[in-house]
């Protein structure tokens, strides 16, 4: 039995091209916990999620980040995955040439280590039922990874490399832009079938109508750089329907982005 994560950020500061996007984010996501982070567009919040994977662009100047007590910081991408870190991006990329399942079974396998490879008919074992649940056709199994697909096939196809991976800490980027209302409900079952104490889940939404789907524990204000504000969901609930200038005017915010001046 592994224990239950523990994701703690502190303080984390993150340039890109020596700009300073994240201004100090906080926060702490636990195996079992739901965190849903919303914010303006522009303030940071894709930056957090790439941050914390450890892509190259984005330069950690200050601040820490630890999982399970070890610090995330000094391991490369491999590691963090290995530690049981996930993200599902926002704009997930096509990669000619390497079909969907074989990028699965070698993500997989570089997580699990040699020597420990999963055997070729329960990785099939558990596509197929993985599939199934999100009702993915199975030709998306042999077609090259993401080429193609349609946005919310991206997004799906996202969800299922989670379950197939199965995270400890799962970032999910915006999966509920470009689904239909069907698509969503499938895509929530997915994410609501590993629900347990041995996942952490932090999710980035403009739209309260995810978390309809997708209950979470705590809800998230992203602004400027960092978490501004923190409540349960009727916080999500209230930014649904008066959207941010009542939080702005809350904490004496005059310019929400980062991004958008100088
Ligand atoms: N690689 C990059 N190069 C240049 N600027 C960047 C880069 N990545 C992020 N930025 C800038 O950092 C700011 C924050 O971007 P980010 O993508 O994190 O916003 P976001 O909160 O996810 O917005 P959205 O809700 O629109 O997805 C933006 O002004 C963006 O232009
Ligand atoms: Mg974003």
């Amino acid at each position: 039995m592994s224990k239950a994560p523990k994701l703690t950020i502190k303080n984390l500061h993150a340039s890109v091209d020596g700009k300073e996007i994240l201004k100090g984010v906080n926060l702490e996501v636990k195996g079992g916990e739901v965190h849903a982070i919303m914010g303006p567009n522009g303030t940071g919040k894709s930056t957090l999620a790439s941050a914390l994977m450890g892509h190259p662009r984005y330069e950690v100047t200050q601040g820490e980040v630890t999982l399970d007590g070890e610090n995330l910081l000094e391991m490369e991408v491999d590691e963090r995955a290995r530690a049981g870190l996930f993200l599902a991006m926002q704009y997930p990329a096509e990669v000619s040439g390497v079909t969907n399942s074989d990028f699965l079974r070698s993500s997989i396998n570089a997580k699990r280590g040699e020597g420990n490879e999963i055997s070729l008919m329960k990785f099939i074992r558990e596509l197929d039922k993985k599939m199934e649940l999100l009702e993915m056709d199975e030709k998306f199994a042999t077609r090259y990874l993401n080429e193609g697909f349609s946005g919310g096939e991206k997004k799906r196809n996202e969800i299922l490399q989670m379950m197939m991976l199965q995270p400890r800490i799962a970032i999910m980027d915006e999966i509920d832009s470009g689904l239909d209302i069907d698509a969503l409900k499938v895509v929530a079952k997915g994410v609501n079938s590993m629900l347990s104490d041995e996942l952490g889940v932090l999710m980035i939404t403009h739209y309260q109508r995810l978390l309809n789907y997708i209950k979470p524990d705590y809800v998230h204000v992203f602004m400027q750089g960092r978490i501004v504000k923190s409540g349960g969901p009727e916080l999500a609930e209230r930014l649904e329907a008066e959207g941010y200038d009542w939080v702005k005017e809350e904490l004496g915010i005059e310019d929400e982005t980062v991004g958008q001046k100088a």
